[in-house]
């Protein structure tokens, strides 16, 4: 099973959880909880090197990977975009080119997830999505390990508050499907997910026996929940940080909306959070929030993806 698991993934692209099967997910869950035990010692990344090009600001994914490639023996080599000749109009498919003869992966955080796939199509290395617009799935792939590890395999009920067309609420609603998990977004009308990435999860939920839901009331999806998660309301990149702040303010996560789920729920943040919008500081450093205890886990899972699809 695992030996089948281990080289369907050798190579593979990781730009969205869309690509990836339940079971593919779980051994990543697995690994990842293998590596946070400290049950893997070995450097399978020793002489590899990892580009990791940032079109964006970043802090737990720039230094979760670069410390992950760091501890499997690898050089994470990072390369902001503009100390790159693509900021003076070289191609991405040259740079794919190019980078593929020196470096074993490319790990990018870029604004446009057509990025990533142009980089992924001339690129002969493995291409892993740090961040786009679209998707975050080192998030996902974290902050679904840090559910197991308080709920173990328990099917959850997970209410995602504010923006449902985020990065983090599309790769969250995936790893719910994925999960077989009840998944509920609570969002505006004008912000709520992409169709093609709810088609998605939909379908594979229909698999897995999860379920997934898109309304407008905050109060009613934390209803029996046992997982809030919210993110900023304004992510990086986007044009219309006026109007959000104008209609998200009924998103907020406060202790309030939090008394309404279930007893034990957890609340659950990417970070950088804006205390006092979409989460209270209450809350965020209060008893039922698990927010750094997923950023600790991105150590452990990007750890997991680059020995999964780098190494055999
Ligand atoms: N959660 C997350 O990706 O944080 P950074 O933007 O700091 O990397
Ligand atoms: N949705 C946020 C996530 C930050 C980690 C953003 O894209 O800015």
């Amino acid at each position: 099973m695992s030996r089948s698991l281990r080289r369907s993934l050798l190579g593979r692209n990781f730009l969205s959880l869309v690509d990836y099967s339940p079971e593919e997910f779980r051994y990543l869950i697995r690994l990842s909880m293998d590596y946070k035990l400290g049950r893997r010692s070995e450097e399978p990344l020793k002489g590899k090197t990892v580009a990791l090009i940032f079109e964006k600001p970043s802090t737990r994914t720039r230094v979760s990977i670069s410390v992950a490639i760091n501890e499997l023996g690898g050089y994470p080599l990072e390369l902001p975009i503009k100390a790159l000749q693509v900021s003076r109009g070289e191609t991405l498919k040259d740079t794919a080119l190019v980078l593929s003869r020196y470096v074993h992966a490319i790990a990018a955080r870029v604004k446009k997830h057509e990025t990533l796939i142009e980089l992924a199509r001339w690129a002969d290395i493995p291409v892993i999505n740090m961040l786009s617009d679209k998707f975050h799935p080192l998030q996902a792939l974290a902050d679904v390990m840090t559910m197991k590890e308080i709920f173990e395999d328990k099917k959850l009920k997970v209410a995602f508050v504010g923006d449902g067309g985020a990065n983090t609420s599309h790769s969250l609603m995936l790893a719910s499907a994925l999960q077989g998990y009840h998944h509920v977004v609570a969002c505006p009308p004008e912000y709520q997910p992409d169709p093609s990435v709810l088609d998605r999860a939909e379908e594979i939920a229909s698999r897995t026996g999860g379920l997934i839901e898109v309304i407008e009331d905050p109060k009613k999806a934390v209803k029996q929940a046992n997982v809030i998660y919210t993110d900023t309301w304004v992510s990086m990149g986007v044009p219309d940080a006026e109007r959000r702040m104008e209609v998200f303010p009924p998103y907020q996560v406060n202790k309030t909306l939090v008394s309404l789920a279930e007893r034990h729920v957890i609340v659950m943040h990417c970070q950088p959070w804006f205390l006092g919008q979409e989460i209270t500081e209450e809350v965020a450093y209060g008893p039922h929030s698990v927010a750094f205890e997923q950023a600790e886990n991105r150590l452990h899972t990007a750890k997991a993806v680059l020995r999964a699809i780098m190494v055999p």
